[in-house]
Parts: C-alpha cells; sequence; structure tokens
C-alpha cells in the first residue's frame, strides 16, 4: 500500500515528447480498469440520494465503500443500511467545500481500506434565484461545494492513484444544468458546466495513464437535493428563498415536482457502475432532454457560420 501524498511512479508517462498537443489531436489509451471487485470507492455527498445509490451498487459490485458527508446522523444511517449489504463500508464526516478536510476524509479511507481506486465527487447543492438578487454568500456556498469539492476530491486523490498504479476511475457529478443553460439557476449551473469542463480536460488528461473520467449529468432525480439548504455551514450566511410569486419562486415549485417524480437514484448508479467498467466519459439518465442540447448546439454552430460569412 502506498501513502496518500506520494510521489507518483509513472510520471514519465506524462513526458512524451509530443504531449499534450498530440493527445488533444489525436488521443491515447491506457489501460482501462473493468474489474470492480475488491476495490475500493470514495464517494462524497455518500449519505443520500445519488451519492448512496452509488454506494450500494459499489457495495453491490464487490468493492469496498468509504461514504464522506457533511450531514453526520444520515451518513450514520447511510453505514448501517449498507451494512446490510456488505461488511466493508465506512462513514466519514467531510465537507468538501474545505479542502484540508477532503484530506483527512481521504485518509481515512486509505488507513481503512488500503488504495483507493474509484472516486466520486458528487456533493452537492442547489442555488436558485435570479442572478442579481442571489446573495455573494449563496453564489460562494454553491461554487465552493459544486466546483471546488470536485476540486478537492481529484486534486487529493489523483495523486494517490497515479502512485498505486492499480488503475482507477474520477467520476464527477454535474447535471443537465451543466450542459444546457436555464434562467434562475445561475450559481447552479456555473457550476455544473464547470464541472462538465474539467471532467472532459481531466479525460484528455488521464487517459494515457489508464485512469478513466465520467461526468455524470442527470435529469430530475429522486433525492433529497431541494432541501440542501439543511447543510448550509453559517459561514455562507442565511437561506435565500425566493419569492413564490416571483418567477424564480415558481421555478422552485415546479423543480420541487420534477424532483419528487423523478428518476430512481439506483438507475442513475447502475449506469455510473457500467460507465466505469467502459471507461464512458458522459453519463445522461434522460434521452428525453436530447431536443435541448440539439438546440443549443445548433445556435453556436449558426453562429459560428456566421463568423464564416465574408
Ligand atoms: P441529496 O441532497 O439527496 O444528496 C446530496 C448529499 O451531499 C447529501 O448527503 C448532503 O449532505 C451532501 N453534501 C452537501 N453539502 C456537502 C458538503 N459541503 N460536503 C460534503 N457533503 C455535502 O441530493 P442528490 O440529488 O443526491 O445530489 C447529488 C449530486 O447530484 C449533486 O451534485 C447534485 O447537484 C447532482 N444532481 C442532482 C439532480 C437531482 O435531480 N437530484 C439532477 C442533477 C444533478
Amino acid at each position: 500500500m502506498r501513502e496518500l501524498g506520494t510521489k507518483p511512479q509513472n510520471e514519465i508517462a506524462w513526458r512524451r515528447p509530443s504531449w499534450p498537443l498530440d493527445l488533444w489531436l489525436h488521443g491515447s489509451e491506457g489501460e482501462i480498469m473493468r474489474d470492480l471487485a475488491g476495490k475500493t470507492a470514495f464517494v462524497t455527498g455518500g449519505a443520500s440520494g445519488i451519492g448512496f445509490a452509488l454506494g450500494r451498487a459499489f457495495v453491490d459490485a464487490g468493492m469496498k465503500v468509504m461514504l464522506a458527508d457533511i450531514e453526520k446522523d444520515a451518513l450514520a444511517i447511510a453505514v448501517e443500511n449498507l451494512h446490510e449489504f456488505g461488511a466493508d463500508v465506512r462513514g466519514v464526516a467531510c465537507d468538501v467545500a474545505a479542502s484540508d478536510s477532503v484530506e483527512r476524509a481521504a485518509k481515512a479511507a486509505n488507513e481503512a481500506f488500503g488504495n483507493v481506486h474509484v472516486v466520486c465527487n458528487n456533493a452537492g447543492v442547489g442555488g436558485l434565484g435570479g442572478i442579481d438578487n442571489i446573495s455573494l454568500e449563496n453564489w460562494r456556498w454553491v461554487l465552493d461545494v459544486n466546483l471546488m469539492g470536485v476540486l478537492h476530491g481529484i486534486r487529493t486523490l489523483l495523486p494517490h492513484i497515479r502512485a498505486h498504479g492499480e488503475g482507477g476511475h474520477i467520476v464527477n457529478t454535474a447535471s443537465m444544468a451543466g450542459i444546457v443553460s436555464a434562467p434562475w439557476l445561475a450559481p447552479y449551473g456555473a457550476s455544473k458546466f464547470a464541472v462538465v469542463a474539467m471532467s472532459e480536460g481531466l479525460a484528455m488528461q488521464l487517459k494515457p495513464l489508464g485512469i478513466g473520467v465520467t461526468v455524470l449529468c442527470p435529469g430530475f432525480v429522486r433525492t433529497r437535493i431541494m432541501e440542501c439548504e439543511r447543510n448550509r455551514p453559517d459561514r455562507y450566511g442565511s437561506k435565500q428563498t425566493p419569492d413564490p410569486a416571483s418567477p424564480a419562486g415558481a421555478l422552485v415549485a415546479q423543480i420541487t415536482e420534477l424532483v419528487q417524480s423523478g428518476l430512481d437514484p439506483s438507475d442513475v448508479a447502475q449506469r455510473v457502475v457500467a460507465a466505469i467498467r467502459e471507461d464512458e466519459l458522459y453519463v445522461f439518465t434522460h434521452p428525453q432532454r436530447r431536443e435541448a442540447v440539439e438546440k443549443r448546439f445548433a445556435a453556436i454552430l449558426a453562429a459560428m457560420d456566421k463568423a464564416a460569412m465574408p
């Protein structure tokens, strides 16, 4: 077992003469990790919703699982529930917005189970309202959890995965809101677009090392995401509730209903496990959103075509 934070042994793979342009243009592949049994997964936001379902799917795949979450009581219950399906499940308190907290949680996973192979940077919170009336504290909260939280997971565990050399996979939870923009969703959309961009770049960077990257872009899933204020630390100010009579308020009511009637998180988790085994970059769960994606790209391509005109 190699300790967290030790220097990568296979750093040499980074120094190929034509890297990175050659890689970007032509691609290149290392060996991917298909066999998950006996490996270890680290899942942030693992006490609820999609994170908990990921934990369950990993246990079913014969993996050891560390759930990391800010909500301690829910975490204890989640671990207890997963123990019904497998013995190698632990929980660790973790605030993904704080890099040292993620480092401590990753160390706990390392100490409990040895090398970590699959990292799910999944913890997330919502943020609704008009762009001009969302407080700066609210912006910071959403970006700190949804974007910096993903970054902290990657920065903490990627050197470890490179060092142990047993292969690995990073799963970053974005959203359809990271592919198609929506009004009154500014901090959330900004954070999720950033996670998609970061994942795409990381996938190219890690391909030669055989470390996979998946970016999960679900539509509405039946979870507690609309109750995310339960996890807002005091340092980010008080809860902001849009006026129910405002367009943003109406959107909250609409989204709450859509989440309540959304996809079962276990269906999302099954797709993620399959994507890890097949080394797929994108996971979408709602094919009915295809039209919205086509519309966005058609508008972008039309604008590019205009640039080509004399
Ligand atoms: P959820 O609220 O059921 O689960 C989120 C988990 O993240 C909770 O256990 C919560 O305690 C934890 N968490 C929140 N802040 C944290 C922090 N600072 N540090 C550590 N853990 C923290 O919601 P859900 O839906 O399962 O959310 C998981 C991810 O899925 C999020 O990134 C969310 O943005 C994304 N997503 C959810 C969709 C949905 O319709 N539910 C759709 C698209 C994306």
